[in-house]
């Protein structure tokens, strides 16, 4: 596992997008993107970029159950303002949130994952230590699931909403075991309530109770991280 300490969210962004350049030019063809803060400079790098995202295809991790695309805290959405109006992909796909038979809709986003192997994956990491919405708890052999959503994670993203009841209670999420089929996989963490996170991503046991940890267990993971969200690991 590599880290890289920077200063903010900037540098971090330009590194991605270094990283995300040599992908490429090694044949990359699909990355798997994430939603959350976290990446939002690693877009920016590359909207500001006269990079052409036009043959490649996206899959991204997850997305609300029961938030019309429309919706302006929809993933849908979110992806839409922050990366693909400025750089449409040749095809992009999320998870369906609105599907009447959500089950299915699971297996058929795993349908689509199988087609495309992920190249490159781009994670942002949640207080509790999801990835994606694996909440702690999850198998690490989970694919595409439906997941119930902890209040702390209700409460963390309830600042994007006008109030917390209107967060969404569950998600559909790529399960641990196809975010782990990424040949690559950068993560971002910023500040100090990721602090505990990371520390136990790094070098803590690798347990379900801690999602992220099954990291470790990834041949090619880069986590780009600011000093508030490795400080409890530097101070081990
Ligand atoms: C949500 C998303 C995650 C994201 C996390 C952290 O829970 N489902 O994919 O990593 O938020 O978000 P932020 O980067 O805003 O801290």
């Amino acid at each position: 596992m590599k880290i890289i300490e920077v200063r903010d969210q900037m540098e971090g962004g330009k590194i991605a997008f270094a990283l995300l350049k040599d992908k490429l030019a090694e044949g990359a063809e699909v990355l798997g993107l994430a939603t959350g803060s976290s990446p939002i400079a690693f877009y920016q790098e590359i909207i500001n970029s006269d990079l052409d995202l036009s043959a490649l295809i996206s899959v991204n991790l997850d997305e609300y159950v029961g938030l019309d695309p429309e919706n302006d805290q929809s993933y849908h959405y979110f992806m839409q303002k922050h990366l693909f109006d400025a750089k449409p992909f040749k095809m992009s796909y999320l998870p369906d949130g609105q599907a009447s038979d959500l089950e299915a809709s699971a297996k058929a986003y795993d349908q689509i994952l199988e087609e495309h192997p992920i190249d490159l994956q781009i994670l942002g990491i949640g207080r509790n230590g999801h990835i994606g919405f694996n909440e702690p708890g999850s198998s690490f052999e989970a694919k595409t699931q439906i997941v119930d959503l902890q209040p702390s994670t209700i409460e963390a993203n309830a600042r994007f909403f006008d109030n917390i009841d209107e967060v969404p209670k569950k998600a559909i999420s790529m399960g641990i075991a196809s975010i782990m089929t990424a040949k690559s996989i950068v993560l971002f963490a910023y500040g100090k309530s990721k602090a505990e996170a990371i520390a136990g991503l790094i070098s803590g046991p690798i347990t379900e109770d801690l999602p992220a940890s099954v990291l470790q267990k990834h041949p090619d993971v880069t986590i780009i991280a600011d000093e508030a969200a490795l400080s409890l690991y530097k101070a081990l």
